[in-house]
């Protein structure tokens, strides 16, 4: 597969034809301007399209383009030596709670540049990209300090220009306590509430806001005081939720109308009663829940029976998941957690799409909307989920260009 810069891609426009729905059925789509004009049965279009271009996809089956929707992809550094500490016997918290863990990429990223920055995670958007991703959202949250966290959103940014992609930037200010505020975290959240959040939303950096509410992290009352001061703006909300515990996040997070609550391996019932109400996604990631060797499933059959929408991101970081692969995680999320192949596959398109608030233009084929989705490699839908370690990418057409592969 050849993989074009962004810049050089060539425009999707025109018409598509040789395609295959998700159910298998024949299927024809217009493209002009950039968006899907019309969708429909192949020889059925309407005159305007006789004459335009044609791509023939060859039998090919096109899905939506895919949706991360929670990553930390900006960051200094990796942490393998963390990953053989822990095959040694160590844990999570107790590598955080001798300083290493989040801290020890704090340290890292505030060290690198904002172009060394945007290098590496480049090169990991990259992968995501050539998989079919077509929007992702970026977390801070290794810098930690006004300057550091601007440095990562930045890099966020410039990501989406240089790639031709949505990126959603979340501010994860509270993320970890920095080591200079050690013992004063209600300090450090005075600064991430009056400080760095506001001066980062002038700065129109942040799209979401998102807090660690753990026992390693922050409280519930913390939470909440960060969630107020989002509130303040106008800014939607998520929550990295009773991912070691169940501390009540969710409840909280529902009750400021949260998009998700991401992780949940230890969620309540009330929890989830609280999110179906509020209408908040919960957010898989099975990439973490892997690489800590957790035990401790998410209630699936509960959020299910709920009508809980379920979304499956990488949760990409260098901490608990190294994860550049978002098929895999629809693997691991059917193989690990339990869910069918058609909730796995909601769970990395309209799902995704939903927990970021782009459900109006991302994460569903239709006509009105930009024209992202992508040409796979495979006879059946179901195949989406069942391959792993390799890319089924025939081409992805991105902000209505053809911009990995060819049809
Ligand atoms: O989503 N849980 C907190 N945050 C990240 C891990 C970050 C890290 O360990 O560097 C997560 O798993
Ligand atoms: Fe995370």
């Amino acid at each position: 597969m050849t993989t074009t810069t962004f810049a050089s891609a060539s425009s999707a426009d025109g018409l598509w034809t040789g395609l295959r729905a998700m159910d298998g059925a024949p299927l024809a789509l217009a493209v002009e301007a950039g968006q899907v004009q019309w969708m429909g049965l192949p020889g059925t279009e309407p005159a305007r399209f006789a004459q335009v271009v044609r791509h023939d996809g060859g039998g090919a089956l096109v899905t939506p383009g895919l949706v991360d929707c929670h990553t930390h992809l900006v960051y200094g550094g990796h942490r393998a030596h963390e990953f053989a500490l822990r095959l040694a016997g160590a844990s999570y918290e107790e590598i955080a709670r001798a300083g290493g863990g989040i801290v020890s990429t704090v340290r890292a990223t505030r060290e690198a540049g904002e172009d060394v920055l945007f290098a590496s995670a480049s090169a990991r958007l990259s992968q995501l990209l050539a998989e079919g991703v077509c929007a992702v959202e970026v977390k801070s949250g290794y810098g930690l300090a006004l300057e550091h966290e601007r440095k990562q959103l930045r890099v966020a940014r410039r990501l989406a220009q240089a790639h031709g992609v949505a990126v959603r930037t979340t501010f994860l200010g509270a993320h970890a306590l920095p080591p200079e505020y050690a013992g004063r975290s209600g300090e450090y959240i005075d600064l991430v509430c009056r400080e760095m959040l506001p001066a980062l939303h002038a700065e129109g950096l942040v799209d979401a806001v998102d807090v660690f509410c753990e026992r390693i992290a922050f409280s519930l009352e913390e939470t909440e005081r960060v969630f107020q001061a989002a509130r303040a703006l106008g800014l939607p909300i998520k929550l990295h939720a009773e991912q070691l515990s169940d501390m009540g996040g969710a409840q909280l997070a529902a009750r400021y109308g949260a998009l998700s609550c991401d992780h949940v391996e230890h969620l309540s019932q009330a929890g989830i009663d609280a999110m179906r109400a509020a209408g908040t996604v919960a957010v898989l990631l099975p990439g973490a829940y892997y690489t800590l060797r957790d035990t401790h499933l998410p209630p699936i059959a509960a959020l299910r029976a709920a009508g809980v929408p379920m979304a499956v991101a990488t949760d990409h970081n260098p901490g608990t998941s190294p994860a550049l692969s978002l098929l895999l995680m629809a693997n691991m999320a059917c193989t690990l957690f339990g869910l069918t192949v058609p909730e796995a596959l909601a769970g990395i398109t309209a799902h995704a799409a939903r927990a970021l608030g782009l459900q109006d233009t991302h994460g569903t084929l239709a006509v009105g909307r930009p024209a992202d989705f992508v040409l796979w490699n495979v006879r059946e839908a179901s195949e989406l989920a069942y391959w792993f370690g390799q890319r089924p990418v025939r081409c992805v057409v991105r902000q209505g260009r053809i911009a990995e592969g060819a049809p």
